[in-house]
């Protein structure tokens, strides 16, 4: 048994930051405390401290660092800030924990893995989806070794925004977002792939921006090939009027299939069909000792707790942020240049400094002619 720390934290941006502390802290309340809540927004911000009755509130980020009784730093700004606040935050000797997307290139999370290395705590990047129950079966299943050869999945994120989503100034914006569908939505379901299915060696995109007039994409499709020489679909939307979330995922002798709830695809009911008797047996032993988890912002903090007291691997890490990055960089390179990319992406390839913008419009209708 590991010995119960109480971790105090400090959050930075009062919009997720909000269910961080209503669906993840406040479940734990014997393992964390918010301690203050940082916001530029005044109203924001008293709005959360007052809720949760948080002790101590400021405008000022530096102030947060300053505070020696914070324990970790929870960084929920919009994500053009991420890189200075983590890097900040590290320097200051806090552990960190940031939203997705956790940086805006693969040269920034370089600096952020090497940066972790030189500090004393750790970055953990959020990626919440993964804390359910029919997608940690799945994992341990593949992991066994039961699901034997992969042979293809399919991905679809089929959400719905309006345009008073983008209302909020920095949303939709190249400048401020980087990117659409792909980087700020699908994000959560193209990490449950790779995570389920492994590394990507080469893909082909396609992006439009066809629901809302906004800068960046809102519709996008790709053919992936993976390493272990699966294949892969994604599909994604914002203008869907049902809201789904969908992997389904064919192994020689194992098929997945998630639920559709469009915000939690990680939790159950998971459809696992056996391809015989002795599969279906062998998932069974496979899963005979499987206990439930919490899901979502409450399973990864949980499990982040016993990570941090017991200083064994974070439920999260920077390799996996990495990995999410890597393929948002080629989806991207390959929907700007009409063209398959193939990974790794290393230092010298033209999008490892941050990938390249879609025009706005259709990526497929220019390369038509
Ligand atoms: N994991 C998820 O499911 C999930 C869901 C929603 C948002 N997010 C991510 O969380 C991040 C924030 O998104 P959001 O929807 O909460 O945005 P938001 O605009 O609703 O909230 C961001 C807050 O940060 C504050 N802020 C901005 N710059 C600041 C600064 N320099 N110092 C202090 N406060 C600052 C803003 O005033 C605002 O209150 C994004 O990276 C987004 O992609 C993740």
């Amino acid at each position: 048994m590991s010995e119960l720390r109480i971790w105090r934290v400090g959050i930075v941006g009062c919009g997720i930051g909000r269910d961080h502390i209503a669906r993840g802290y406040g479940k734990h309340p014997d393992k964390f405390r918010v301690q203050a809540v940082c916001d530029i927004d005044e109203h924001r911000l008293a709005a959360v401290a007052d809720e949760f009755a948080v002790p101590r509130r400021t405008r000022s980020f530096d102030e947060l660092l300053r505070m020696d009784d914070i324990d970790i730093v929870d960084i929920c700004t919009p994500a053009a800030f991420h890189f200075e606040q983590i890097l900040a935050a590290l320097s200051a000797g806090k552990e960190v924990v940031g939203e997705k997307p956790l940086v805006r290139s693969l040269a920034e999370i370089d600096r952020v893995i090497a940066a972790e290395k030189e500090a004393a705590g750790r970055v953990m990047p959020i990626f919440q989806y993964r804390f359910g129950d029919g997608v940690q079966k799945a994992k341990r299943i593949i992991g066994l070794g039961t699901a034997g050869k992969p042979y293809l999945a399919t991905v679809e994120t089929a959400w719905t925004r309006t345009s008073k989503y983008y209302e909020t100034p920095w949303r939709g914006r190249w400048d401020t977002e980087r990117g659409g569908v792909l980087l700020i939505h699908a994000i959560h379901s193209h990490d449950l792939l790779t995570w389920l299915l492994g590394s990507v060696a080469k893909v082909f995109a396609h992006t439009a921006t066809r629901v809302n007039p906004i800068e960046v994409e809102d519709c996008a499709v790709a053919s992936l090939v993976m390493r272990s020489g699966a294949l892969a679909s994604l599909a994604a939307t914002l203008g869907s009027h049902r809201e789904i979330s969908r992997l389904r995922l064919c192994f020689e002798h194992v098929t997945f299939e998630s639920s559709l709830a469009p915000y939690s695809p990680g939790d159950d009911p998971w459809e696992i069909v056996p391809a015989s008797p002795e599969a279906e047996q062998r998932i069974a032993e496979g899963l005979a000792d499987y206990c439930p988890l919490p899901s979502r912002y409450e399973g990864q903090f949980g499990a982040y707790h016993e990570a941090l007291t017991t200083r064994a691997p974070l439920p999260v890490t920077l390799a996996d942020a990495r990995t999410s990055l890597e393929l948002i960089t080629a989806l991207y390179q390959s929907a700007a240049t009409g063209v398959p990319v193939t990974l790794p992406i290393e230092p010298d390839h033209p999008g490892y400094a941050g990938w390249p913008r879609v025009a706005s419009g259709h990526s497929e209708r220019m390369r038509i002619r």
